[in-house]
């Protein structure tokens, strides 16, 4: 495959990421794996404690010398009103008693960008990639001193405007199929859903950034498409979901080898922010009940969905998926790699050989 301003700029092989996928799946191995496999491996850090996030930034080093991403949210997210908190704690109550745990304690808060960040920093990673906004200032500045190369998630033209002004290296255009939180900056915002065939080349015109195409590929074709499309690079995270290296739960796995094109809902029933993850019996009961902000709401729903992971029910679990689910193989990452990007060169050439 030909050499992009992406492969170019940050020295890697294939114009392929793992996206990060924090919450469980991204392991270091999965990070390396990849990376190792001539992609660009990503980590998931948020909601890490800053002592594990750096363990694991070692780990991925310890098992590679080449690039990778750590990701983090650039929104801390808000405290949210009495009422509406109250009326978030009733709504998820009968299901803490049904899986047998206490009322809620008050929600104990997710680490800070501000308390992860230093982590970027000292340990110098190769990239530093986040999403729901824009770092302050003064972390993408100290980013560039250090040589960190920094790669923004946008969900609209304007989004994308506005991580170039910032002075990133890279938009990552993701798409409404997406799996995973919507990286739409305004969390109490409607997520604009601009799928990734119609988001890309808007994307592309508008910035001068190289651009990164996520959002529902899954194999050489979507990846074929989306470099017809203008990206520099494609960015791939449920097609990682049933590797091996990833941490996807075992009633997680389960419920993707049984997804369908149609199995997905946009929710806000798990974290407080718009997400697209498989529909199950949390996301359909709790459509319209009230919701506490993010990350209250995510706080909130913790000690369900670790009480439902031990029990192996994933009726209570954040199935994040992309639309294209249904296409995710379970093999190793490594040999899905080659697997894609192989695939991504035959279609390329077949389209080339078309009179
Ligand atoms: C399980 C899961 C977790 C995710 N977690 C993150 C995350 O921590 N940070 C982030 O920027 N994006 C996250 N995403 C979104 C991905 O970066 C990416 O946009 C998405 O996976 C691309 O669509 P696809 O899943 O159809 O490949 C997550 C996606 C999934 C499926």
């Amino acid at each position: 495959m030909r050499p992009t301003a992406f492969t170019g700029r940050l020295g890697v092989q294939h114009p392929l990421v793992l996206a990060p996928m924090a919450g469980g799946p991204s392991t270091p191995a999965l990070c390396a794996a990849v990376s190792e496999a001539g992609g660009l491996g990503s980590h998931g850090g948020a909601y890490l404690p800053p002592a594990k996030l750096r363990d694991d930034i070692r780990a991925i080093r310890a098992a590679t010398s080449r690039p990778f991403a750590i990701n983090l949210f650039a929104d801390d997210g808000a405290a949210g009103d009495e009422r509406t908190l109250r009326a978030a704690q009733e709504a998820v109550a009968g299901y803490r008693a049904q899986l047998g745990l206490p009322p809620p304690s008050p929600p104990a808060p997710l680490v800070t960008l501000r308390e992860a960040f230093p982590v970027i920093l000292e340990e110098r990673v190769p990239v530093f990639s986040f999403t729901f906004g824009i770092p302050p200032q003064e972390m993408l500045d100290a980013c560039r001193k250090a040589g960190i190369a920094t790669m923004g998630t946008a969900t609209t033209v304007a989004e994308a405007r506005a991580l170039e002004q910032s002075g990133v290296d890279f938009v990552c255009a993701q798409g409404a199929e997406a799996g995973g939180h919507r990286g739409t900056f305004d969390r109490d915002a409607e997520p604009p859903l601009i799928g990734t065939l119609a988001l890309v080349p808007q994307v592309v015109d508008a910035v001068r950034l190289p651009v990164i195409a996520a959002g529902g590929i899954m194999d050489g074709r979507g990846f074929a498409a989306a470099l017809a499309l203008g990206a520099s690079a494609v960015s791939l995270g449920t097609a990682f979901l049933l590797c091996p290296e990833a941490g996807t739960s075992a009633p997680y796995r389960a419920a993707l080898r049984q997804a369908r094109d149609d199995a997905t809902v946009i929710t806000r029933a798990f974290s407080g922010r718009a997400a697209r993850g498989l529909s199950n019996r949390f996301t359909r009961e709790m459509s319209d009940a009230p919701i506490a902000p993010y990350p209250i709401q995510n706080a909130l729903t913790r000690e369900i969905r670790a009480a439902a992971a031990k029990l192996g029910d994933p009726g209570f679990l954040s199935l994040w998926a992309g639309q294209a689910a249904a296409l995710a193989h379970e093999i190793p990452a490594r040999e899905l790699v080659a697997q894609i990007v192989h695939e991504a060169e035959a279609v390329i050439s077949g389209l080339r050989a078309e009179p």
